[in-house]
Order: C-alpha cells, then structure tokens, then sequence
C-alpha cells in the first residue's frame, strides 16, 4: 500500500466553550505558549509524513489561512529594521507541506466535517487530525506513526487514538470497548460518552484516527446524533457493524493529549507549554513558587 501521507484537519468548529476569546477569532488559533494550537498539530503531522494537508474551515477562520502563508512583507520589514533574529520565529512558513482548504458550509458536526474532503481524499486512506487538540508537548509525539503501521498490519477500516482517563470523565468522551488489553487493541465496539457505571473502559477517543476512504459511505449512512450533529464515532461504529476492523492506539507516557476546546484544559495547556520554554520557563516556576510561598 501506498504510503498514507494526506491530513485532514477539521476547524470549522464555532469554539462556543471558549467565548469571548473566539468570538472573532478561530480557537485554533488562540496561542499555547509562543505559537497558536493549529501550528502544533500541523507541526506534529509533518514530522510524521503528511505531505498534503486539507483544512476543512469555515467562516471567520481565514486568519488559520493567513497564518501558514509566506508573508513577504512581514520578512522584508524585519530585514530592514535590523531585526533579523526574528526570521527564524517564521522558518515554519517553508515547510514542504502543501496546503489546501475546503469549507464546511453548514456546521453539521466533525462527521460532516471529514465529509468535506471526500472529493479531495478519493480512494485511500487519511489521517484525520482535530485542530483544537495537540497530543503531547512541542509536536513531538509519533503517534499517527504508530496509528498508521497498525492500519497496514492489520488491514484495519478505522485506527484510533486513545488515551486513558479518570474513571469519572468517561461521561466526556468516547469511550473504547477493546478485544484485549495492550497499546494496541482491537476495538468491539465505542459507547458515546458513557456514564461512569455503564463505561466499558476509561479509554477515551483522543484526536487523532486514520481512516480508511470507506468512512465516508459510512458517514452518507450515519444520521444525526448527539447534539443534532453527524458524528465521526457513529460512522466508525457504522464500519464495525459492516464487518470491518477498527484497531485503537493508547497515547504513550509523555503524549498527553491537550484538547483546548474547553478553558480548564486551555489553561492547562498553556501552563504546561509556558513552564516548558527553553528561555523563559525557569523564571516562570520560580515566579509562581514565590507566589505559592506568599513572596509576591
Ligand atoms: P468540537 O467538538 O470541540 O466542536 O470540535 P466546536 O463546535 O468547535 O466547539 P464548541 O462545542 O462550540 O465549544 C472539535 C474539532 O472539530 C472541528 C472544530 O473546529 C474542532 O477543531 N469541527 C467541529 C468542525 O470542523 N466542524 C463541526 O461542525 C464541528
């Protein structure tokens, strides 16, 4: 099989549990650190072989647009005012990367979301990437490496990414009922945000999958569900009811995955991330430890 190095990247969300922050702008690109959350993802997908990728948007989200072209101007005006440490802040702008974009005219949920780029995607498999979330720190997780072997050795129609959670969040996500145990489990069936009691795992879906071009005769097949929308889970549980096989791959220690939709994981993220930074990050510890200690 060909080498699957096409991404889709749904951002057409409206971001409603982050307002006002995203009332007039996308959430994708609310800032984790030093770089909006969107560059991270597409930062992780390059490193493990994307070399065309889809953005499915929608209204008030050019700024995602403006973001990964080259802004000639920007460069030429550092060059002139002597600011040439500057450029490197843009290196990202020269990926070999292609991209391309599609609108979600209607917000039908993420389902309908991945069904917007069937006409691009034709016949072969795809990763699909959320936009608002990033799988560990600095884009340096392998994880749609490891998705994308377990889609050739096993012939598999869907490999989804999972990551465990407390017990008492399974209410928030989907939720894997595996074949067996392991990082790498066949899937018997997903149970849309279970309650605690009735959760057959805490394995909670995690941001990334990559798919089989059959997804989308299931997606046409998949009726509205949770919250009036198409949702991705319900067509993949479409393909397991069809006979094919769907494969989970839990995230490694250090690939916590950083949904920033809601603010109680948005300022965790960008906590983590700002503790991180190379130049800043010790300063800020020792800022927040002399606050704990009642010095500031
Ligand atoms: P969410 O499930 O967080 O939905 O999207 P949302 O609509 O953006 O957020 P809330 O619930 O209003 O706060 C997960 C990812 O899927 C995209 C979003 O942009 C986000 O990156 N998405 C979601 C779409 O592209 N289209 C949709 O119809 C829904």
């Amino acid at each position: 099989m060909a080498e699957i190095n096409i991404a889709v990247v749904p951002v057409a969300g409206l971001g409603t549990r982050l307002l006002p922050a995203t009332k007039s702008q996308p959430k994708e690109m609310l800032p984790v650190g030093r770089k909006p959350v969107v560059q991270y993802v597409v930062e992780e997908l390059t490193r493990v072989g994307v070399e065309r990728l889809l953005f499915v948007t929608g209204p008030g989200k050019t700024s995602i647009e403006n973001h990964f072209d080259v802004d000639g101007e920007l460069i030429e005006s550092l060059r002139t005012n002597g600011k040439e440490e500057l450029l490197a802040a843009l290196d990202f702008e020269r990926t070999p990367l292609r991209y391309f974009y599609t609108r979600q005219r209607r917000l039908l949920g993420l389902g309908h979301a991945v069904l917007m780029a069937e006409s691009f995607i034709g016949d072969q498999p795809f990763v699909v990437a959320l936009g608002d979330s990033m799988i560990g720190m600095h884009a340096q997780s392998r994880i749609v490496e490891r998705m994308k072997a377990c889609f050739v050795e096993n012939a598999a129609e869907a490999v989804v990414a999972f990551e465990a959670v407390p017990p008492n969040q399974v209410f928030r996500y989907g939720i894997a009922q595996p074949k067996s145990e392991g990082d790498v489990f066949e899937v018997a069936d997903l149970v849309e945000k279970p309650t605690v009691e009735s959760a057959p795992s805490n394995l909670a879906i995690a941001a990334r999958y990559v798919l089989s071009p059959k997804i989308f005769e299931a997606l046409r097949n998949t009726d509205p569900g949770f919250g009036g929308e198409i949702q991705l889970t319900d067509a993949i549980r479409h393909l397991l009811r069809n006979g094919g096989k769907v494969f989970g791959v839990r995230l490694s220690q250090g690939e916590q995955r950083y949904d920033i939709g809601n603010f109680e994981s948005y300022f965790q993220a960008f906590i983590d991330f700002a503790l991180a930074d190379s130049e800043l990050g010790a300063g800020l510890r020792k800022w927040l430890e002399e606050r704990e200690g009642g010095k500031r």
